[in-house]
């Protein structure tokens, strides 16, 4: 398989862990900002509260609570981590919060750095550890997905505001002795014509510096979305990609015990697992409890499942995460050592 190439070592997926966040905001409260009520968002999207960062909150120190939680659940210690990738959309610094991240929990020894692609961003991110993993060059890595999407939310905005939340989840990959190689297989795509569906753009005007130069001077908006279009966009492209990966893996959809998406609209998941035919027993969904966690929602189900039991060793996992770029893409592994 060509995107095995080059491949000398295996990856495991041992450890998850992901943040507490005190402040729930409910649907009810949601109404008394906008004009909207819980009965709507209920049916249109499943969503029944969205947790809300408090005031000391950052990327930073949920996504390290995560990172923290999940190191512990795979017994290492941060100093046995040597990569760290922080899958955001909305860091603490333009720069990259995964630094920050790495002196909080004191995984010394790792290199760390940001990667951006919205709602896939947790996806790239595993088949990017992935690939380091394969080549040797790095043995325990973490994986973590972290948005505070509320700093990017215009709570006028009845169409976008009742959607997302904040939240953070981790996992820990590490390389696998012998043969085995639990990343069975994985399919990303991007598609850029369709960048105008949902964005959260640099706006700007050009300010004079010095005679005929200027500099753009602005803030980035925040998240405007054409819904219907991202809505058919889901629908279509993610069965498709999970149908490809499981293709590279020789699989099928029975083969899957758990099917993971982002968790954007419950109406999403119903019809790509109608369309994939996988029983909605087999569906994780929390986003009654979360919202739309941008990065962070895959993570955060995963560990849920994984910490009440239901995801076990050995369970098959068909993970998708699909959103703005426009951004999409599956990987197809199997949960433990
Ligand atoms: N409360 C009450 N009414 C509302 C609300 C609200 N919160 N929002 C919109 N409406 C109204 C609209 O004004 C419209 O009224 P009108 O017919 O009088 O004009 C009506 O409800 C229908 O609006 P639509 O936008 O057509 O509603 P739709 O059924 O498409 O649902 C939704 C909207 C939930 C956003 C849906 O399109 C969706 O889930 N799309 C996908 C979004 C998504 O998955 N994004 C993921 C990526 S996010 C990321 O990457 C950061």
């Amino acid at each position: 398989m060509s995107q095995q190439t080059g491949q000398t070592h295996g990856v495991a997926f041992v450890g998850s862990g992901s943040a507490k966040l005190e402040t729930a905001l409910s649907n009810v409260q949601l109404a008394k900002i906008v004009d909207t009520s819980d009965e709507w968002i209920a049916t249109r999207t499943g969503i029944r509260q969205r947790h809300i960062a408090g005031p000391g909150d950052s990327v930073r120190s949920l996504g390290a609570e995560a990172a923290a939680s999940a190191i512990a659940s795979a017994n290492l210690q941060p100093t046995d981590i040597d990569l760290i990738l922080l899958a955001t959309s909305t860091p603490d610094d333009l720069f990259g919060s995964a630094c920050q991240i790495q002196h909080e929990i004191g995984a010394s020894r790792a290199v760390a750095f940001d990667i951006t692609a919205a709602c896939s961003g947790f996806v790239f991110a595993l088949v990017t550890a992935a690939q380091f993993i394969r080549t040797g060059a790095y043995r325990n890595v973490v994986v973590i997905g972290a948005d505070l999407l509320s700093r990017l939310t215009d709570w006028r905005d009845r169409r976008t505001c009742v959607l997302f939340g904040d939240g953070a989840g981790a996992i820990v990959m590490q390389r696998c002795e012998g043969e085995s190689d639990h990343l069975l297989s994985f399919d990303l795509r991007s598609d850029g014509t369709l960048n105008d569906c949902l964005n959260a753009a640099y706006e700007h005007e050009s300010v004079t510096l010095a005679g005929d130069i200027t500099v753009q001077k602005g803030h980035f908006s925040p998240v405007t979305m054409n819904g219907r279009e991202v809505y058919r966009f889901a629908v279509k492209r993610v069965p498709e990609v999970i149908e490809k990966a499981l293709f590279h893996a020789g699989l099928s959809t029975k083969d899957i015990d758990w099917l993971i998406l982002h968790q954007a609209n419950q109406r999403i998941l119903d019809a790509v697992a109608t369309r994939l035919k996988i029983p909605s027993e087999q569906v994780v969904s929390n986003m009654a409890k979360h919202g739309n966690t941008d990065a962070a929602s895959i993570p955060i189900a995963l560990d849920e499942w994984v910490r009440s039991g239901k995801i076990k060793n050995g369970d098959t996992l068909a993970l998708s995460g699909f959103g703005a770029g426009l951004s999409w893409g599956a990987a197809i592994l199997k949960w433990g050592q």
